[in-house]
């Protein structure tokens, strides 16, 4: 009872559920039940900017800046896993319920959970790179947020340091004032072929989220398919806050500002 229109590349166990250890993603036989019903909610929810082939080219696309992903990559930006490798599903769920601040994607929160789900069982079908274990790795582990942060004093230093250790590391692409202007900005591009600008940091919203932890989330991650990549072995912890204490001091705000 295999439906006419299913895509041959489905493997011919993907009705097998076997249970993966808590904590730790790999690639897991589709569910045909959750993919079916996936199908359904990104037919009425996201086909008109990823495209009825997953390849970002629905009908809204060509007016889209950025573009809508194409999943057939299996390449994520927003993630807790390190460079090049998949999201976790919270990952994914976290995009799909919260969007992604300043683009088309939306908050898709009148959907179920289990509509999440499922639209994530379809997103996954659409790359090869989901059913192959050395894509997955687990989570990145972050350090909390140092205690100086909320000292309006001791964290006036931390600006200081950061803003020159933003010049070095990050202005080439971002820009002195950190605007998303840099010198080497115009020429960006990301592995999809679309022009990839450096994110204008000082927006009140930003897509990988407005949290210092956010920040340094996308320090250690970096952002699979464009020009951002890991600072991890670049930059020291605390050379990281140091630079998160100074973006979040030139960050603008986002409604009208109240008393000094
Ligand atoms: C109105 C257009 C639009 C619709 C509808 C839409 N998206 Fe998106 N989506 C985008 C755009 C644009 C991006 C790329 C944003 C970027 O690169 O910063 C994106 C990116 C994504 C990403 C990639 C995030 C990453 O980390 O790289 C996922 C996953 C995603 N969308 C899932 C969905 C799902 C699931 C639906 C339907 C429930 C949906 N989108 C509906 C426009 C849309
Ligand atoms: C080689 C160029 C390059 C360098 C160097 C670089 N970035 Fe980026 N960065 C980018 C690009 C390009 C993007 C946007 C990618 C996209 O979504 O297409 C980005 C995105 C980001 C984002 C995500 C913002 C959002 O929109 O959610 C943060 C945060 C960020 N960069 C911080 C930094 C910091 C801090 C440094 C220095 C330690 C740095 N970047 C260095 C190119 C660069």
């Amino acid at each position: 009872m295999l439906s006419p229109t299913m895509p041959p590349r489905l493997p011919a166990l993907c009705l097998l559920i076997l249970a993966t250890p808590l904590g730790a993603e790999e690639p897991a036989p589709l569910d045909f039940n959750l993919y079916m019903q996936g199908r359904y909610v990104f037919e009425r929810n996201c086909i008109v900017c990823h495209g009825p082939r997953g390849d970002g080219n629905g009908e809204l696309s060509p007016t889209l800046k950025p573009r809508p992903r194409s999943f057939r990559e299996g390449m994520f930006k927003f993630r807790t896993t390190p460079l090049g490798m998949l999201p976790t599903d919270d990952d994914l769920r976290r995009t799909i319920r919260g969007g992604l601040s300043g683009t088309a994607m939306g908050m898709f929160t009148q959907l179920s959970d289990e509509e999440v789900s499922a639209v994530i069982t379809y997103v996954k079908s659409f790359s090869r790179r989901w059913r192959k274990a050395e894509n997955y790795a687990p989570q990145v582990t972050l350090p909390p947020t140092p205690a100086w942060f909320k000292e309006d004093g001791a964290r006036q230093t931390h600006v200081v340091a950061g803003a020159k250790l933003f010049a070095v590391n990050c202005a080439t692409c971002h820009g002195d004032k950190a605007d998303g202007k840099g010198p080497a900005a115009v020429a960006l591009k990301d592995i999809w072929g679309h022009p990839a600008a450096p994110s204008d940091l000082r927006q009140p919203h930003l897509r990988c989220g407005d949290a210092p932890g956010d920040l340094l989330r996308v320090l250690a991650t970096g952002l699979n398919g464009t020009a951002m990549v890991s600072f991890d072995q670049t930059l020291t912890e605390a050379q990281r806050w140091d630079i998160i204490a100074f973006l979040m001091s030139i960050r603008l705000p986002s409604g009208p500002v109240l008393g000094g």
